[in-house]
Parts: C-alpha cells; structure tokens; sequence
C-alpha cells in the first residue's frame, strides 16, 4: 500500500537534521530557510501519515479543489514516494507545518524542487500541501457560518494555482509553485472567500489616500496621501532618480475642523497637481486607513468579462454585510499589475482589463518595472522583452509596449460599494471632474 507509511520512517524522520534531509534528497539548496523552525514542526509532527498525504484525503482535496481524476496517478505517486522516504516526509511535513501551522506566518522560500528524488513530479511535491489548505478551510468557513457553495468556489483557487504550473509546460504535469503556498494559509483563519469570478478579503484600509464623498450630488474626490511624490505626467516610482529634478510635486494634505485640502487623483489613475480645499459641511470621508474595506484578489483563469466582475462585485456587496453585520465594508480595493495604468496604454479598449478598470477609480502606486508581472510571464526580475516568453496578446502587448521605451508599474483601486448598483457606468469617469474643481460647488 503506497500511502502507508510505517513507524520506521516516522521514525527515522523525526531524527533528520535539516541539512541531512536535504543531502538525502540529492539536494543542497535553501537550507537557511528550511532550518528556520524545524525543531517546532518536528515536536508535532504525527506519530502516522499526516492526513494531507493520505489518499482519502488528497482526493476529496482534489475534488474540492476542481481537479479532475486524471491527477490521481500522479498524487498517488508522489504521496507514495514520501511516504517511503523519511527525508522527504520531514521535508513535506515541515513545508505542511510552516505554511498552515506557524503561529506566524513563516512561508517557505527557495526551496529546492526536489527533482533529483521525484523528476517530473517535483511539483507534485508542494501541490500535496497545497491542497491540504481545504480541510483547514472547511473547518474554518463552517466556524463562520459561511455557505458550502462559497466554501466550494474559494477552494477552486487550487485548480488555479495548478494551472500556473501548466502554462510553464511540466510534461503536462500537474504542481505548485513554493512562492503560492504562503498565500493558502490566508484561507484558513480570514475572511476571505471567492464569490464568482472574484475574491474578496475582509480588512481595513491600509492606504494613505483620503476619500471624500459629496453629500448630496454623491460625487466621489480622493487625495493623494501626504508626502508622495509626483512626477510631471502624474507617476509615482518606487526609485527617486526615475524623478527628473525641479519637475513634478508632492502632495500635501491639510485637515481642520472646517475643510481638508489636497492634490485630486485623477480616476484614470494618475496624480494632479491641483490642490483643492473641500468644505467639509458638504463632504464627507468615506474611505481612509482603518475603514473596512474588502481586498480583492483575481484568482488566474481569465475571462475577466464585464458581465462576470459586475455579478462578483454585487454578490460581494450583498455577502458581506449579511454575513458580518458588524463590520460591514464600505469599499473594495486592491493592489495589482491588473490595476496599472500603463495597460490603458498597452491593450485595446474593448479589452476585459481596460473594460473593467474604467469602471474603477485607479490610484497611483510607486513603479518599480515589474511589479505584479509574474502573474503574467510566471519569471522573476525586470522583463526583457527579447526572451520573455510571448505566448499570449498580453505577455506580447506588455512587452511590446515596454520594448517601446515606456517604464511599467502596477496600480490599485477602490470601488465605493455604494456604487455596486451603478457598476457598468463608469461612475467616477463620468463623473470627473468634481464640481469642486468645476467651481460650482
Ligand atoms: C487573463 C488575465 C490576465 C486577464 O483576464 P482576461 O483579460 O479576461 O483574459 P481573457 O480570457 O480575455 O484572455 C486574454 C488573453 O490573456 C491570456 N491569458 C490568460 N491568463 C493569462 C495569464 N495568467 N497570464 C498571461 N496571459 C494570460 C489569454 O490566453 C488571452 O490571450 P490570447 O488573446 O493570446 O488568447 C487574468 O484574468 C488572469 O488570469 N490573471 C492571472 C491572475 C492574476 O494576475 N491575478 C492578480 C494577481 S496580483
């Protein structure tokens, strides 16, 4: 029975140092992060097969996970071949333990793929743990009162992840990639589900922009956060010599009884050198650090159509308020090379992204070159247009257009929740600029 394991190897296990368990592995690499904590997760490392390795359990993972049968043979086989080497099972158990297990969150990082041991299934490898995010979610999801069928759509972020792994070729070899793990322990102690199309976590605003809303025309303005630094077109850049001299700004902003002046974002997701001062009689904040928002993430998978974000996004203003009455969101935001500006730039307005963005209000983030772009090329590292891969119009639109000269960056966003019946009208677009810039206030 290859999903046995026998005392012996629990045993013999339970005795590795970590360095001797990776040089069992024909491996040498990552051993600084592998010693991080080994002897907490070997003091609860179980006596017999951790469930996650054991068949009954990696199916119905699987299962639950949107995968189909066809990776049983696979998983059977890697399960097997940890199960009879005491290395790879202290290994396994440790990544297991690190991941979803630390008190803190301690992600494994750069850790050999294990090839040498397991070939093609090297992959196979941290999927297992992988999938065992879903009995931990389950419980998890069941403590908080939250439906199966929303239970069962989060825990598709498994056949997500995997088919990353895909996309980079394998042998047509299911996997994981070690840098997604750290992310699957989220799923098992917030509140963070997949509602269609999109995910959303529970959680305050975490930003320094300020959000005003205008009490009777319902106009949204939002500031730039104190300090930041503008170029001339409105950027922001991780590095200060992306900045020519003498050219730009920096936002200031100041906050009395009566008003709160600041530079106005555009909602295209660039910065303005207008400074403008609102009456705080008419407007009012709505959306600042400590407010509860939702966080979204894009599970891959694409067809990001209008139709399946508006249908997320009304099921998520309804979801969460009815679920966690007390902390009830006001905004959805997020964090993405998906919410870059430059892809205005890059892709074609009939796009999925660029028809999604401009129903959002996009708010500048420091540029770096990369940011956010391993989602798209599955590489590390600023992109080179001449070697990265152009297997799709988006891989090939980014590159063309950084090969043009242009220097990439990611972007953020927020969405009033407010909004969510009007999402499909382009609400701040339209309604750009605010009547306190219009003088008409
Ligand atoms: C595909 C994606 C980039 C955009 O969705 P979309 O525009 O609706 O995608 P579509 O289904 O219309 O496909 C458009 C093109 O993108 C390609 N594509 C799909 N997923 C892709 C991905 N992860 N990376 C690169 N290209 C992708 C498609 O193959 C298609 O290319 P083609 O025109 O050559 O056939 C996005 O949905 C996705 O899957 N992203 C991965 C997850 C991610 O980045 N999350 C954010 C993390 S911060």
């Amino acid at each position: 029975m290859p999903n046995d394991v026998s005392q012996e190897v629990v045993e013999k296990a339970r005795t590795l140092n970590p360095e001797d368990a990776l040089k069992a592995c024909g491996e040498t690499e990552g051993l600084d992060d592998i010693a991080q904590r080994w002897d907490e997760s070997g003091a609860q490392m179980p006596d017999e097969l951790p469930g996650y390795l054991t068949e009954a359990q990696w199916r119905e993972c699987r299962e639950w996970g949107g995968l189909g049968p066809e990776v049983d043979e696979v998983l059977r086989r890697t399960a097997g071949a940890i199960s009879q080497s005491p290395a790879l099972l202290r290994l396994s158990w440790h990544c297991y333990w690190r991941v979803y297990l630390c008190p803190e969150a301690c992600p494994p990082r750069g850790w050999p793929e294990f090839t040498a041991r397991l070939g093609d299934d090297a992959g196979v490898f941290y999927m297992l743990v992988g999938l065992g995010v879903i009995p931990l979610m389950r419980k998890w999801h069941a403590e908080l009162g939250i439906p199966e069928e929303v239970t069962r759509e989060t825990a598709g972020q498994a056949r997500c992840y995997c088919d990353d792994m895909y996309r980079t070729g394998h042998n047509g070899l299911p996997g994981m990639y070690i840098n997604q793990l750290g992310w699957m322990r989220h799923y098992t102690r917030e509140r963070y589900f997949r509602l269609g199309r999109l995910e959303y976590w529970l959680a305050p605003y975490n930003w320094d922009e300020l959000v005003f809303r205008h009490k009777t025309t319902g106009e949204v303005a939002a500031f730039a956060a104190d300090g930041v630094r503008f170029s001339k077109d409105g950027r922001v850049f991780a590095d200060e010599t992306m900045y020519k001299d003498g050219e730009g700004w920096t936002a200031l902003v100041e906050r009395t009884d009566t008003h709160v002046s600041g530079h106005l974002l555009h909602p295209d997701g660039h910065g303005t050198p207008r400074r403008v001062s609102l009456p705080l009689g008419g407007w009012e904040p709505v959306l600042e650090k400590g407010v509860m928002t939702l966080q979204m993430h894009i599970p891959s998978g694409g067809r990001m159509t209008p139709e399946a974000c508006a249908e997320s996004i009304l099921r998520a203003s309804e979801f969460f308020p009815r679920h966690f009455p007390d902390d009830a969101p006001v905004a959805i935001t997020c964090g993405s090379w998906i919410f870059s500006p430059c892809l205005e730039e890059c892709l074609s307005a009939e796009s999925n992204l660029v028809r999604f963005q401009r129903e959002l209000f996009l708010v500048p983030s420091a540029a770096s070159g990369s940011d956010g772009l391993w989602f798209v090329f599955l590489r590390q590292g600023l992109p080179d247009p001449k070697t990265w891969p152009r297997d799709t119009s988006v891989q090939r639109a980014i590159l063309d257009w950084i090969a043009a000269g242009n220097f990439w960056g990611a972007g953020r966003m927020f969405f009033m929740l407010d909004d969510a019946p009007r999402f499909g009208q382009q609400v701040y677009r339209n309604a750009w600029p605010p009547s306190v810039v219009r003088g008409s206030e």
